[in-house]
């Protein structure tokens, strides 16, 4: 979704801009821009559609200045293009704006205040900042007193808002409701962005905002005032991520690091939350709460969903938990009927879904008991429910996840360990966790030194098709929805993942010559059944592939994994997926990191 930097008190405000704006691309945008003022009556307006390098052949060498905003735009009012993109300029030239988020009202804020000024672009932004210059021109207010009123005309709209004024060239004006920012604090200068990797390497130390809060940023000051005009003392944090974690090193593409990356992701979980004896080491609060718990509501969207399906065999197999697992766009507007003392679990890689967002205020009105668990400290949702549990996978920057996913299972999987163990459940006490996070980080690693075979696979069955099921029943029925989605986000191939036994009742009639159909096989009540469901859809002419434990495998069959106690399979199972859907973007020269139309952190419902 949309980026945003800003940068005030530096000479090379233009290079911080264009690298910051660079460390934020994973997240998704099609057009980007920014805006600097040299403090010395010279200032300059730049957009391009498409990529930041685009962006920075138009900056070209003589646009410099100390105090700048930039921005990368998803767009969601109006198609990408240069009219369109960020920052948005005042009719009259003053003010510059960027966002991200969405104005719900912004037709009849144009209607009430603007009919008649002249709109050049189809933004919802574009709005607020001719309303701004309108508050101050017309109505004679203060630059700030204008943004505060435009701001409480907003109603429940979502925002991340970095505003400069021509007349007050070294301040930024800083905003936000729903959308995340943070203030960078620098030695003589400061710094704004939407993610702090943007700006690792110019400051480790920041400032979180909340949600009404409006700051006034200089290169000596920041000043933070809540939505009455209060001022608010904050302390800042550390954040401990090396910029060079972030970096892809010698690999074409993140996604294939951040694959390779997963055996040590378990390692490193096993680490942190687990003692030399193997017992979980969890916050006690945390588990008395759960404990009290009659039932676990996952919440979480996309692929961290899908670890949500897996974690609720986790909960239910060796806590004894009834556990429900929901998507948050749908749980948001459809709460269902909740059990007397429901407890809820929000996975997000991000901490910043909006989605999910909207349920856990919705949970916190009721007074109900929350988890995050989540890969980013201090994101949103870390802050805002009332335990987080951090992932510890290092930075994602792929769009498409994957040692996220693997780290929300695992997790899972630890923390299920514990409340059976504290609830005396015998399977919990049965279970060995760490030397079954071992055994994954072994067969994980064992599965990406055989590279060659996944992307001799994707090149044979994958590449031409124009589309493939993934099957399964049980948790191989969770991973196949993982595995298809996998593959139709970064490949657009029309992948879907089904209960097998679903097939037969309608989706078969999809079936023709050479259809790829990859059977994943793990579970030994239901393996039997999944291999008649294979042998229906070959019979009709498709191409089948199989992923099998060694326990369960035949000589024909395709991807063998290593043998792992059952309920930790999805672990390995996914990888071969991730694989195949690697190689087939990769040959067919998509960008494997940046897929058409997705946004890493999707701040917008
Ligand atoms: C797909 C993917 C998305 C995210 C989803 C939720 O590869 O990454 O489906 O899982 O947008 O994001 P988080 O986990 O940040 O809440």
């Amino acid at each position: 979704m949309c980026g945003i930097v800003g940068v005030t008190g530096k000479d090379s405000a233009v290079s911080i801009l264009l690298n910051g704006l660079e460390k934020l691309e994973y997240r998704g945008y099609d057009s980007a821009g920014i805006y600097v003022n040299d403090q010395n009556g010279q200032d300059y307006l730049v957009k391009e559609k498409g990529r930041i390098d685009d962006l920075r052949k138009e900056v070209g060498a003589n646009v410099q200045g100390s105090t700048g905003i930039g921005h990368t735009r998803w767009a969601t009012h109006g198609e990408p293009s240069v009219a369109n993109a960020h920052p948005q300029v005042s009719a009259d030239g003053r003010f510059y704006l960027v966002h991200n988020g969405v104005i719900e009202n912004f037709q009849d804020l144009k209607n009430d205040y603007l009919s008649d000024v002249e709109f050049t672009s189809q933004t919802d932004t574009e709005v607020i900042v001719q309303l701004v210059d309108r508050f101050v021109t017309k109505e004679g207010l203060d630059t700030l007193a204008a943004f505060r009123k435009t701001l409480s005309l907003l109603g429940h709209s979502s925002y991340g808002f970095l505003l400069m004024d021509k007349e007050a060239p070294d301040t930024l004006y800083v905003a936000k409701n729903k959308s995340p920012l943070l203030i960078g604090v620098g030695d003589g200068f400061n710094v704004v962005c939407s993610d702090s990797l943007a700006m690792l390497d110019q400051t480790k130390d920041y400032l979180e905002l909340h949600d009404g809060e409006i700051v006034v940023v200089k290169p000596d000051e920041i000043k933070i005032t809540d939505q009455q005009g209060n001022a608010v003392e904050r302390d800042t944090f550390h954040v401990d991520i090396d910029a060079a974690q972030a970096d892809k090193g010698t690999y074409p593409f993140y996604m294939l690091k951040e694959i390779d990356e997963q055996p040590n992701v378990m390692r490193k979980l096993s680490q942190v939350y687990l003692n030399d004896d193997g017992q979980p080491v969890i916050n006690a609060e945390l588990l008395d709460a759960l404990k009290a718990a009659d039932r676990l509501y996952i919440v979480a969207a996309g692929t961290s969903y899908h670890a949500g399906l897996v974690g609720a065999r986790l909960f239910e197999s060796l806590a004894n938990v009834p556990t429900e697992v929901h998507v948050s766009s749908e749980f948001a507007y459809n709460q269902p009927l909740l059990s007397k003392k429901p407890f809820f679990i929000f996975l997000t890689q991000s901490g910043e879904t909006a989605d999910s967002r909207e349920v856990l205020l919705n949970v916190n009105e009721q007074n109900f008991p929350s988890l995050t668990i989540t890969n980013v400290p201090n994101s949103t949702l870390s802050r805002e429910a009332t335990y987080t549990l951090l992932l510890h996978a290092g930075p994602e920057i792929a769009v498409a996840s994957t040692k996220a996913y693997t780290a929300q299972i695992a997790l899972q999987a630890i923390l299920a360990k514990a409340l059976g163990e504290a609830d005396d459940q015998p399977a919990a006490k049965d279970f060995d966790v760490k030397q079954q996070l071992a055994l994954v980080a072994n067969g994980m690693q064992a599965l990406v030194d055989e590279k060659a075979t996944f992307d001799k696979l994707a090149k044979a069955d994958l590449l031409k098709t124009p589309n493939a099921f993934y099957i399964g029943r049980g948790l191989d029925y969770a991973v196949s929805l993982e595995t298809a989605l996998k593959l139709k986000e970064i490949s657009y191939v029309q992948a879907e993942g089904f209960a097998s036994g679903e097939l037969k009742h309608g989706t078969i009639a999809l079936i023709e010559k050479d259809t790829p159909v990859i059977g994943i096989i793990t579970q030994q009540n239901t393996a039997g059944l999944t291999r008649s469901n294979l042998q229906e859809v070959e019979a009709r002419g498709a191409k089948t592939i199989t992923i099998v434990t060694d326990a369960l495998a035949k000589p024909d069959d395709t991807i063998i994994l290593p043998t792992v106690d059952e309920r930790m399979t999805a672990l390995l199972s996914v990888v071969p997926g991730q694989l195949l859907a690697y190689y087939t973007s990769l040959n067919k020269g998509l960008d494997v990191d940046k897929p058409r139309n997705l946004a890493k952190s999707v701040t917008v419902e």
